[in-house]
């Protein structure tokens, strides 16, 4: 039997006291820390009745949702419609502070254009980066190595270097996507087939060409096709749901090294600690710490190759990488120091155009070959204008070359790639972080919150949240620019939205037509932008030239996204026709 109260009185009252006393003092200590850790809400901002009256705070309605819907990302965009709040309130983990997601185009446009000193890149993204913790990407703008990076990389982006340089390197891996997918069209006879493992390995073969220029040892597609012209593939099984599957190689070894870091920092993204799990990942994984020493040697590589090229009389540059050794070796010169090609800076810069040029430049490209499978009105209309405006292309039978593809501009081009952009945007959360204390559409918001910032949601997407203007910022009221979409038709793919008449009476892209956020913006946004446009117009120019993509039916042609790093779809077949001429 127990003791019971009456049997300690008896005993010794005493002890009773103190156990008494004890007793209560550890109820009220436990009481307060029950209410420390409790979830404190900003006050004013809305949150989830039901998160700030638990220490997990939103945690369980987090993973609840992931485990409902296979991805959070949706999660964020509709918070603030459930409160019809465009500023909102969360709790991501326990004893947290509150976090933020503002979904208002005009006071996002203002923090990230013009209030960059009290919004900077967040610690968050910051520790998803730890992989390349050289890279800007992975840097506060206050960061003292911050600058030194930027004058890295700053020339990479310009029109000059991008046609110069880039273009060629582009042109020729997109070349053999269309090669691939010109045999792959008559074996499949006009049956669809999936699509993604091809843009994926196209994607990677572009971007490791514009950074490194490697040969075609390394080029994953040319492999492929290679490998499936030797391939006996004239009776592919047809699958129930009319799809043919095309015999495949493993991936190369180093390309699968590459793919196995991007994972990890795709995974990075929706680990709710990404520094604990980063250094749990280096600890723990034997594997992961060879994939980064197999990188690192690999970039050793390449840098060597070109260096001993350079100090053979050739400074001709074929990559990013070839023009920042060349700046390297200049800003050296300057100084009277030895050059010094091995930095951390340079091979995190490096890599991280992979990391950041991949799988974002990949989901957007099967995004867009989704939709205009799906949408033939935009499909057909983009051929015509592409026939007609590469008249010489058209006349000699040819694809349009590098020069044709990055000279002509077409509005119509610009509009559908913005609109796939805006439609189904790779990244559909732009973070920030408070640098100080400040105010936000009226409310006073701590030093060190996290904001949320949706590029897929009210304002985007569907129709924006009210604001009261008086409570805007003085910037915001007096600066903002851009126009605003119907909301009647804002939820729907339509690259007409993009254009407009000029007084001429021709036909214009307008890249301030309405909001939009995929490539974020202001001094932190999106550094690889131009690239990607320019990676984006060259696969859409070539594969519409040479291809029509017949509508799909059923599950083929669903929707659904799947996230990694990016915002992917789940579905991505293509059914092709070889266009004749
Ligand atoms: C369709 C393709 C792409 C999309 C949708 C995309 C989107 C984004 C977004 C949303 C951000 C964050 C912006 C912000 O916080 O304001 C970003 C940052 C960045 N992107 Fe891209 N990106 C793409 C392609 C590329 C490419 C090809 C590169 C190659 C170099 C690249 C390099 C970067 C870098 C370095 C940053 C960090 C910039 C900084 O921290 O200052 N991106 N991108
Ligand atoms: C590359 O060059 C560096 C410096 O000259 C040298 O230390 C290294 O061994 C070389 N590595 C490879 C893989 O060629
Ligand atoms: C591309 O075609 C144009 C004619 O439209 C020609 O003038 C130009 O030299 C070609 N460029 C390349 C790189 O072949």
């Amino acid at each position: 039997m127990g003791i019971t109260n009456n049997d300690l009185v008896l005993q010794n009252p005493h002890s009773f006291l103190t156990g008494f006393f004890l007793f209560i003092v550890a109820g009220v200590l436990l009481y307060l820390a029950y209410q420390w850790a409790l979830p404190k809400p900003i006050p004013g901002i809305p949150y989830n009745e039901e998160a700030a009256g638990r220490i997990m705070g939103d945690m369980p309605s987090i993973v609840a949702y992931m485990k409902e819907h296979g991805r959070l990302r949706p999660w964020f965009a509709k918070q603030p419609v459930r409160h019809g709040s465009p500023l909102i309130q969360f709790w991501m983990t326990p004893f947290s502070k509150p976090k933020l997601i503002l979904s208002d185009y005009q006071e996002a446009q203002d923090i990230l254009l013009r209030r960059s000193k009290e919004f900077d890149r967040s610690t968050r993204s910051i520790q998803v980066f730890l992989t390349i913790p050289d890279h800007h990407i992975a840097m506060a703008s206050t960061d003292r190595r911050f600058k030194g990076n930027k004058e890295l990389v700053r020339d990479l982006m310009t029109p000059k270097f991008l046609y110069d340089v880039s273009a060629p390197q582009i042109y020729s891996k997109t070349t053999a996507l269309v090669e691939l997918w010109t045999l792959k069209a008559e074996l499949a006879n006009g049956r669809p087939f999936d699509a993604r493992r091809d843009i994926f390995d196209a994607a990677i073969d572009i971007i490791n060409a514009a950074t490194f220029a490697f040969d075609d040892s390394l080029c994953t597609v040319k492999h492929q096709l290679d490998y499936l012209a030797t391939t006996d593939s004239r009776q592919l099984p047809v699958n129930p749901d009319g799809s043919v599957d095309f015999p495949q190689l493993p991936e190369l070894d180093d390309i699968a090294v590459v793919h196995a870091l991007c994972d990890h920092i795709g995974n990075q993204f929706k680990s709710l600690k990404p520094k604990l799990s980063h250094k749990f990942k280096l600890l723990t994984d034997s594997s992961f710490r060879r994939n980064l020493a197999r990188k690192d040697e690999l970039i050793t590589q390449e840098i060597n190759k070109s260096l001993q090229r350079f100090e053979s009389g050739d400074n001709t540059m074929f990559s990013a990488m070839d023009h920042m050794l060349q700046r390297e070796r200049e800003a050296a010169k300057k100084a009277g120091r030895k050059p010094d090609f091995h930095s951390r800076r340079i091979y995190d810069e490096l890599f991280g155009y992979i990391v950041a040029g991949h799988d974002t430049s990949s989901s957007a490209l099967k995004w867009i070959v989704k939709l205009i499978s799906e949408h033939q009105d935009v499909q057909n209309k983009l051929r015509s204008i592409l026939q007609a405006a590469y008249p010489a292309a058209l006349a000699e039978s040819r694809q349009p070359n590098e020069t044709e593809i990055t000279k002509t501009s077409i509005a119509y081009v610009d509009a559908v790639i913005e609109e796939a952009l805006r439609y189904a945007s790779p990244l559909p959360v732009v973070l920030r972080e408070t640098t100080m204390d400040t105010i936000l559409l009226g409310h006073h918001i701590p030093k060190g919150t996290d904001i949320f910032m949706p590029s897929s949601g009210p304002g985007i997407l569907m129709p924006a949240l009210p604001v009261n203007d008086n409570v805007r910022s003085e910037t915001s009221r007096t600066k903002h620019w851009g126009g605003k979409w119907n909301e009647q038709d804002m939820h729907l793919f339509n690259p007409e939205r993009w254009l407009k008449t000029d007084e001429t009476g021709k036909i214009q892209y307008d890249s301030q037509a309405g909001p939009f956020l995929a490539f974020g913006l202001g001094p932190r946004s999106c550094f690889g932008k131009r690239l990607a446009y320019l990676e984006i117009r060259m696969v859409l120019v070539l594969l519409v030239w040479n291809f029509v993509f017949k509508p799909l039916e059923g599950e083929l042609a669903s929707s659904m996204a799947v996230d990694s790093l990016t915002s992917n779809p789940k579905y991505c077949y293509v059914a092709l026709e070889k266009v004749q001429r």
